[in-house]
């Protein structure tokens, strides 16, 4: 199982997802963001430095854009939010049926429809206990 982690810059929100999952299973991962401003960079370091407090280093990864071969190279694809989502299914190829989900589906009893940004909120640990929820809810439906 492949499964590929996207957010809007690739330096918070799906590294985090991605490192948070790849503790938990022997999956392929990894991250993409659907913007291209930060390619070749590691994660924020503020979101390293919280991830770093409970456990996670995911600082080994950087920062790549979504491609629409994506659709082909994984059999699973997961946005953070809507926006995420709908950047994605813009570059569906005809045909291709891979499913997209939100992080959010797999913890519906978070209460959330997106996992709120923490560039912008500010709220790094925030961000990785709904990460950490939705990513055992991740396992536990695809092992
Ligand atoms: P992410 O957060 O999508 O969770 O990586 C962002 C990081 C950087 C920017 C936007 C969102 N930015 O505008 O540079």
């Amino acid at each position: 199982m492949k499964v590929l982690f996207v957010c809007l810059g690739n330096i918070c929100r799906s590294p985090s997802a991605e490192g948070v999952f790849r503790a938990l299973t022997a999956c392929e991962t990894d991250s993409a963001g659907t913007a291209g401003w930060h390619v070749g960079k590691p994660p924020y370091g503020p979101m390293l430095d919280a991830a770093k407090q409970r456990g996670y280093d995911f600082s080994d990864l950087r920062a790549r854009q979504f491609v629409k071969q994506d659709f082909v190279d994984f059999d699973l694809i997961i946005g953070m939010d809507e926006s995420n989502v709908s950047d994605i299914e813009n570059l569906r190829p005809n045909g291709n049926q891979t499913p997209v989900r939100l992080l959010t589906d797999y913890a519906p009893e978070a209460g959330m429809d997106h996992v709120p940004d923490p560039y912008y909120t500010r709220d790094f640990s925030g961000a990785l206990d709904l990460i950490e929820v939705c990513a055992n809810g991740l396992v536990a439906d695809i092992g």
